[in-house]
């Protein structure tokens, strides 16, 4: 676990977009972003990495970079990852989270919006 920046009460904070659309547009709701985010908490609590000082994991609503979804973003570094599955949620709280190493086969891409 690297350092937390001076100025932060988390070393890393990392959002997940959980927003579902009722009116049949698409949403990362609809790619199983509840499973990657439920994985991830119970990961960085599994791992000791959870509380200040360290990894803060929470729920967001629609990022509108839906076309890229399911979606999440890592700050302080502003990070964007869009993940498939639970593996992919595994190599996010290694490498970045408990280590700051971006997984760049994760990340989205600058140019997917809404
Ligand atoms: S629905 Fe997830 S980013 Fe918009």
């Amino acid at each position: 676990m690297s350092a937390p920046p001076a100025d932060g009460y988390y070393a890393r904070h990392i959002f997940f977009c959980l927003n579902e659309r009722k009116n049949g547009e698409d949403s990362c709701a609809r790619h199983d972003a509840q499973a990657g985010f439920d994985h991830c908490k119970s990961r960085v609590k599994a791992e000791g990495l959870a509380g200040p000082g360290r990894v803060r994991v929470n729920k967001a609503g629609c990022l509108d970079r839906c076309a890229g979804g399911p979606v999440a973003v890592v700050y302080p570094e502003g990070v964007w990852y869009s993940f498939v599955d639970k593996e992919d949620i595994d190599e996010i709280v290694e490498s970045h989270l408990r280590n700051g190493r971006v997984v760049e086969r994760l990340r989205l891409p600058p140019d997917v919006g809404r």
